[in-house]
């Protein structure tokens, strides 16, 4: 061989390293990096075989903190006592993953969430008490007196079974009684392998069930203050801080969590979303908690990270004035619907009358409405929505009310 085919050889041959090099440089890190010791550990065969079969599961989990702090595959999905075993792969995984998973590394989490009304209440809510142990129920009625040892729910009943799995049950799954004894759905929020707190702080995370006409939270966190500058500056938030550790430099302005779940400079996450409340704005006439002082306490404590006392109290006063007159409007319709079924015009039986539609989206739809407008700053939602809508629906209630008594004095003519 010449000097110069050697000198060419060497050439072409140390060229092609540096542009593989240069190359390879500008790919993607997740491709080049080797897996850490620690990451081939944590997901292991799992994570090699799901890497060709539902790739998308592994790329989720190596974002999450999880990943970063060793969790591995079968923390999760190993059977538990009380779980159906499955045989997959060499590995024993269970069937189904519920709250009792999780619960094993975040038992703190889990307590403050079955005290709350994301728990065995929202199941109630619509099949009642009839999935649940007496323990459960003995449980949840010391939190919330009635709401898991009742019926299930009327309309539910009448609307149906695919109604109840495909509609009601897609939100208040969330309370779902699980067969290994647990309760609830941890990833209703987190999502599976994502588990971050960061999409839990997204307001269209709790507007996945908290939106309509009858519980309008995220229509009326949009119109507010907060969600405007919030939906404008997202992009320069700190969504990802850690829950111990967030800062009103970190999110300066307060989503749905903030308010009702985050430790916010110092204050105690929970996980009971119950806490910081003091009314019941989801009935129809709508009672102070048993719980109403350390609730509005809790929340105020939320409001003053960021605000003055005046500001906060003149709200609260305000949003109290909005309570009571619309408790009035209700009580005035329902005692209309009293005096007709007294007096043998409708039937006791529910939801088999025009009027009785008017009389439950008068306080379910529009009573609802303008209560949780006036506490989260929706003031169309107090107004139009509300207010304004009550005013129509009683007026039609006593137009037909007029009409059923008119009815009936000529029947017996
Ligand atoms: C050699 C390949 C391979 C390995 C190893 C493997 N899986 Fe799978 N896994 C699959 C395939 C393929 C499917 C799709 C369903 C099937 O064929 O079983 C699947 C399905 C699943 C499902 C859904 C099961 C269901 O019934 O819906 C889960 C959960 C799962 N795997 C978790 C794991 C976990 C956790 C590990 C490690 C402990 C693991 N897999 C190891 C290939 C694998
Ligand atoms: C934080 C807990 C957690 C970890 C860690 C975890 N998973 Fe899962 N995984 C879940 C949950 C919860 C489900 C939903 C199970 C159910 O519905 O019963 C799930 C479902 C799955 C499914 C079925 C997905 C579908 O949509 O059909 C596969 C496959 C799976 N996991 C694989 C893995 C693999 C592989 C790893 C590791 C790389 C992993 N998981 C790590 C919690 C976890
Ligand atoms: C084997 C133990 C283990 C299991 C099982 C487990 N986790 Fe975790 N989880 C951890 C550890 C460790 C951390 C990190 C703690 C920290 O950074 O303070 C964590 C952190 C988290 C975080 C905070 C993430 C963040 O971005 O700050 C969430 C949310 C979470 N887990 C949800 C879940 C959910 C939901 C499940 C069940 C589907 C689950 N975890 C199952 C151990 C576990
Ligand atoms: C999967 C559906 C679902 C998601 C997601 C969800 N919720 Fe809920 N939430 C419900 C249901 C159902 C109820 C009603 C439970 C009951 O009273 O029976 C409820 C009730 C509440 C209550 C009232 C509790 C009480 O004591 O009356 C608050 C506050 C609340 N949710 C806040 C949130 C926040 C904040 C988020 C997001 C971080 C969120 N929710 C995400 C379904 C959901
Ligand atoms: C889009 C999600 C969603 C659907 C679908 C849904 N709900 Fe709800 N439901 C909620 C949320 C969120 C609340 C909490 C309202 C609040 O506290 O302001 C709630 C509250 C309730 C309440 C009052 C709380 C309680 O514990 O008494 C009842 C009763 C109820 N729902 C029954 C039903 C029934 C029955 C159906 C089906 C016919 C249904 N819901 C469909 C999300 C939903
Ligand atoms: C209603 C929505 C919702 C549900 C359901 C939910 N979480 Fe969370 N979770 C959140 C939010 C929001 C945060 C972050 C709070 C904040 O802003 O700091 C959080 C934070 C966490 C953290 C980090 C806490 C810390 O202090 O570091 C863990 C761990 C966690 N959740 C586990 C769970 C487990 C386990 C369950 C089921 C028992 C669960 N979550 C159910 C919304 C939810
Ligand atoms: C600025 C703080 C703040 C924000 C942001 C906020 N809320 Fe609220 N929320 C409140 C206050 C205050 C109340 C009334 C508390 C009481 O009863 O004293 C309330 C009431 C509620 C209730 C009514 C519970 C009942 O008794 O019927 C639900 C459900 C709720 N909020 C969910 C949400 C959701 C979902 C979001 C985001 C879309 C949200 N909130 C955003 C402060 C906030
Ligand atoms: C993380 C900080 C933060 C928290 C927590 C917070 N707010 Fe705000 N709030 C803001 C910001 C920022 C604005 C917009 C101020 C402006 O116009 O520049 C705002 C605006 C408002 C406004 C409209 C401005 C006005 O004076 O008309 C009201 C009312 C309000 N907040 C009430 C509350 C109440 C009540 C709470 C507690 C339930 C609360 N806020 C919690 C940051 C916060």
């Amino acid at each position: 061989m010449s000097f110069r085919s050697v000198f060419i050889s060497v050439f072409l041959g140390t060229s092609l390293i540096v542009a593989a090099i240069i190359l390879n440089a500008k790919r993607p890190l997740r491709d080049t990096a080797q897996p850490s010791l620690e990451f081939v550990r944590s997901t292991g065969k799992c994570a090699e075989c799901h890497r060709k079969e539902t790739s998308a599961v592994v790329h989720q989990f190596e974002r999450s903190r999880h990943a970063a702090e060793g969790v591995t595959c079968l923390d999760c999905h190993q059977a538990l006592d009380k779980q159906e075993p499955l045989e997959h792969r060499g590995f024993t995984i269970s069937k189904h993953l519920t709250a009792k998973n999780c619960s094993q590394c975040h038992a703190t989490e889990y307590n403050q969430f079955i005290k709350s009304r994301h728990a065995a209440p929202a199941w109630a809510a619509v099949l009642g008490h009839q999935d649940f142990t007496p323990e459960q129920i003995a449980f949840a009625e010391t939190y919330h007196k009635g709401a898991v040892d009742r019926d299930a729910n009327q309309l539910a009943i009448k609307e149906g079974p695919g109604a109840i799995n495909k509609g009601c049950l897609g939100c208040h799954s969330i309370g779902k009684p699980n067969e290994d004894g647990s309760i609830g759905t941890c990833t209703a929020c987190h999502a599976r392998h994502w588990a971050s707190v960061a999409l839990a702080r997204e307001p269209e995370t709790c507007g996945q069930c908290h939106m309509g006409p009858d519980h309008s939270q995220i229509e009326i966190y949009y119109e507010s203050k907060h969600g405007v500058i919030y939906n404008s500056y997202k992009k320069q938030m700190n969504l990802k801080a850690h829950p111990k550790k967030l800062t009103t430099q970190d999110m300066p302005v307060p989503t749905c969590a903030t308010c009702h779940m985050s430790g916010l400079e110092g204050l105690k996450v929970t996980h009971d979303t119950t806490e910081r409340l003091s009314y019941w704005l989801f009935a129809a006439v709508s009672d102070k908690r048993p719980t109403y002082q350390q609730g509005q306490d809790a929340m105020k404590e939320v409001c003053l990270k960021c605000h003055t006392a005046p500001h906060v109290e003149e709200f609260y006063r305000e949003a109290e004035v909005v309570v009571e007159a619309t408790n009035e409007k209700v009580n005035e319709a329902n005692a209309l619907m009293a005096a007709l079924r007294e007096e043998g015009l409708i039937t006791p039986v529910p939801f088999d009358e025009p009027i009785e539609f008017l009389a439950f989206d008068l306080w379910h739809y529009y009573g609802r409405t303008a209560k949780h407008g006036a506490f989260m700053g929706g003031a169309d939602f107090v107004q139009w929505h509300g207010n304004y809508e009550l005013l129509v629906k009683i007026t039609e209630m006593k137009q037909i009310a007029k009409e059923l008594r008119t009815e009936h004095a000529r029947s017996k003519e």
